[in-house]
């Protein structure tokens, strides 16, 4: 039998976003903590089903390795997920009010306006995920998706364009539950507009 190799542990990346407008530091501190934790369970996943193949324990029958393969969705896209939130985030924010980006974002709403208010929308639904505009790579059309957890709503192929993050550790220490609106538009006060314009395929 071919030897089995483990694959390479992720590292977590570092962001410098302190003074975020409608985000806090304190909020960051704690979302950053999380994310490793992502990455740090992702690489346990991957040490852990490495151990079961090198010992030929990679059945489908077996209810271990099965729930570590199921566990994979969640932890990689958790880890994933956060670096394009993160990324798509700056201090430095300018304003986005026409170019390449702003013309794909706006195409399928009838403007960009449009498309901002059915984002804003799908992150205000009900429930913890993530909103993210993805673009279709085989007609460029970029379209608005829930993902519920990390890991459920994905299209396969998608290119993810701006990376929302609504699970409630996202904004329950500067905003009160119901008041998910206001962060949603804080998010919108801090997007790094030139890093999502460079995710376009
Ligand atoms: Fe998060």
């Amino acid at each position: 039998m071919k030897l089995y190799t483990a694959m390479k542990p992720y590292a977590p990346k570092t962001w410098d976003l302190s003074g975020l407008d409608g985000i806090s530091d304190a909020t960051l501190e704690t979302h950053f903590k999380l994310y490793e934790g992502y990455v740090k369970n992702t690489n346990l996943l991957n040490e852990r089903l490495a151990e079961l193949r090198k010992n030929e324990k990679n059945e489908g029958e077996n209810p271990a390795f099965a729930e570590l393969v199921r566990r994979l969705g969640f932890e990689y896209n958790g880890m994933r997920l956060h670096e394009y939130y993160f990324d798509n985030m700056t201090k430095r924010p300018s304003a986005l009010s026409g170019g390449k980006l702003y013309e794909a974002l706006g195409e399928a709403y009838g403007g960009f306006e449009d498309w901002k208010r059915d984002f804003m929308a799908v992150g205000g639904m009900r429930g913890i995920g993530w909103a993210i505009a993805y673009c279709d790579t085989t007609n460029g059309a970029i379209t608005n998706h829930w993902i519920d957890d990390h890991e459920d709503g994905h299209v396969a192929g998608f290119v993810p364009i701006v990376v929302l993050d609504v699970w409630e550790h996202a904004f329950i220490k500067d905003y009160k539950p119901a008041e998910k609106d206001k962060y949603i538009e804080a998010f919108f006060r801090n997007i790094d507009w030139k890093a999502c314009e460079a995710r376009l395929p």
